[in-house]
């Protein structure tokens, strides 16, 4: 299922940022090399990072008994811009 139309980024697309570290909408957008545009997909993503983050919250506590297999997800953080000047103000309403 498309999420945001803009930049044609499809649920998996947006989960596979939040895999390898993206914690908000701006971060998605940053880890697949593009910005907010029309801003309409951003509810969503949040969301879709709150779910995450509750997926993952639930890999950890499971996690605590048992020997991990794999690095848990959400260890990778997707750095923040160098420029920060170079984001458009519209763009900060996504994170
Ligand atoms: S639908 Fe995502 S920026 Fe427009």
């Amino acid at each position: 299922m498309y999420v945001c139309i803009c930049h044609a980024l499809n649920d998996k697309k947006i989960k596979a940022a939040f895999d390898q570290g993206a914690t908000t909408p701006a971060s998605v957008f940053r880890h697949h090399n593009c910005q907010v545009q029309c801003g309409k997909c951003v509810s969503t993503m949040r969301s879709m990072a709150s779910e995450h983050r509750a997926v993952c919250a639930q890999q950890a506590a499971a996690t605590v008994t048992a020997t991990p297999v794999s690095a848990p997800c959400c260890t990778t953080a997707i750095p923040e811009a160098a420029n920060a000047e170079a984001i458009p103000a519209y763009a900060v309403a996504a994170e």
